[in-house]
């Protein structure tokens, strides 16, 4: 299959470490000249065509466009991490790769990126541990219009089997590292929370001690490859209603990441005591962190109960785990102080939506 392989996203985190693993030559089987990134700006269009890749300026929601563009390419692969909550960028896609496999006769595959607050209890998702390799699209249309994410998962799922098109969902966990893309190289999670502390001279801490999953930015970059790799040599994988990824590499305590944070900054001079405290309330933090309140606790005080079968029988083997990523905590203090704010389509869309 001459597949060629489109990234949306490309200026963003995720997007953009992919794209820079393609280049970095990480995967034997996908080469430079398959690579093709979506961006919008015309700088990010610079910076990204200086690095050798076949950047292809898009505003995704321009479905006449997405479709010219992905069958003038020859693109039978796409990587979707612009946004995991608007479908409306994702259907154009799904609907150019339905197009791609008319024309050329050849199976084309759509890899969506999802989000865990999609299975939290407090958004809605039922309680008990849920495999990935079990009924998670079943259970995802069972609950889906209790929150945009699920609905946009279940959506993406049944537009691509209408159109033939072979869908994979993956679902990060708390993405952290520092990103190895030409744009924005923060994360949302953890740097939003840097921030809030800095600003605020102090961290705090939600009371319950909610468990979070974490997953290095290089492993979930390594799970796309995996995916990629095993459609290129053409195995069969799980994919469409079966084809979820939970890209969960650990499990921490919030408690065993914040009250270490608490003396790294402390250490640092940028908080003024070097034990966490707990929020007063939620309007407190959310005001602190910049986030509507709906979302605060979603974001940093939820659990989800997954388990990921399927990324393993891939071959998926996470390099970071709990030990190594709290040796690094000093490193996400310093990408944040480093590069500033995140600009992260989540927040984007999470304020859209309140
Ligand atoms: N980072 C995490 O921890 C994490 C975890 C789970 C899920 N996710 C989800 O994964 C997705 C990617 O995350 P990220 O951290 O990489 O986000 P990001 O850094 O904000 O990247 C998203 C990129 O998509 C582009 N984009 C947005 N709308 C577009 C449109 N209409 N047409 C073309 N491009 C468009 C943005 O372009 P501009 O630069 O022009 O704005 C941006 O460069 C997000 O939906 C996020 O919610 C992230």
């Amino acid at each position: 299959m001459g597949s060629n392989i489109l990234i949306t996203g490309a200026a963003g985190y995720i997007g953009g470490s992919l794209v820079a693993d393609f280049l970095a030559g990480n995967s034997p089987l996908i080469k430079k000249d398959q690579i093709h990134a979506v961006v919008r700006s015309d700088e990010q269009a610079q910076a990204l065509s200086k690095l050798g890749v076949h950047v292809l300026q898009l505003d995704l929601t321009d479905e006449d466009a997405v479709v010219e563009s992905l069958l003038r390419h020859n693109i039978s692969i796409v990587v979707h991490t612009a946004s995991s909550l608007d479908v409306s960028l994702a259907l154009p896609l799904v609907a150019a790769l339905g197009r791609q496999r008319e024309v050329s006769g050849e199976d084309t595959y759509f890899i969506h990126t999802s989000g865990l607050s999609a299975f939290y209890e407090r958004t809605g998702w039922p309680s008990g541990p849920m495999k990935d390799s079990g009924p998670v699209f079943k259970t995802e249309r069972q609950f889906t219009d209790s929150y945009p994410l699920r609905k946009t998962d279940v959506t993406v799922i049944e537009h691509a089997k209408d159109r033939g098109v072979t869908s994979f969902i993956v679902v990060p966990s708390t993405v952290y590292g520092k990103g190895s893309g030409a744009w924005n190289q923060l994360s949302v999670i953890l740097p939003i929370y840097i921030k809030g502390c800095i600003s605020n001279k102090s961290v705090h801490k939600f009371p319950e001690n909610a468990k979070v999953s974490g997953v290095h930015v290089s492993d979930l970059t390594a799970l796309y490859t995996k995916i990629i790799e095993k459609v290129l040599q053409k195995e069969t994988l799980p994919s469409g209603t079966e084809g979820y990824y939970f890209a969960l590499a650990h499990d921490i305590l919030w408690w065993d990441i914040l009250d270490p944070l608490a003396e790294a900054l402390h250490a640092r001079g940028l908080v003024t005591e070097s034990k966490a405290q707990i929020w007063p309330n939620v309007e407190t933090a959310a005001e602190s962190l910049g986030i509507p309140v709906p979302y605060v606790q979603i974001l940093w005080n939820s659990e989800a109960n997954l388990v990921t079968e399927n990324t393993y029988k891939l071959g998926w083997k996470p390099q970071w785990n709990t030990e190594r990523f709290l040796q690094h905590l000093d490193d996400e203090i310093e990408a944040v102080q480093e590069l500033g704010t995140a600009k992260s389509s989540l927040v984007a869309s999470l304020s859209q939506s309140t």
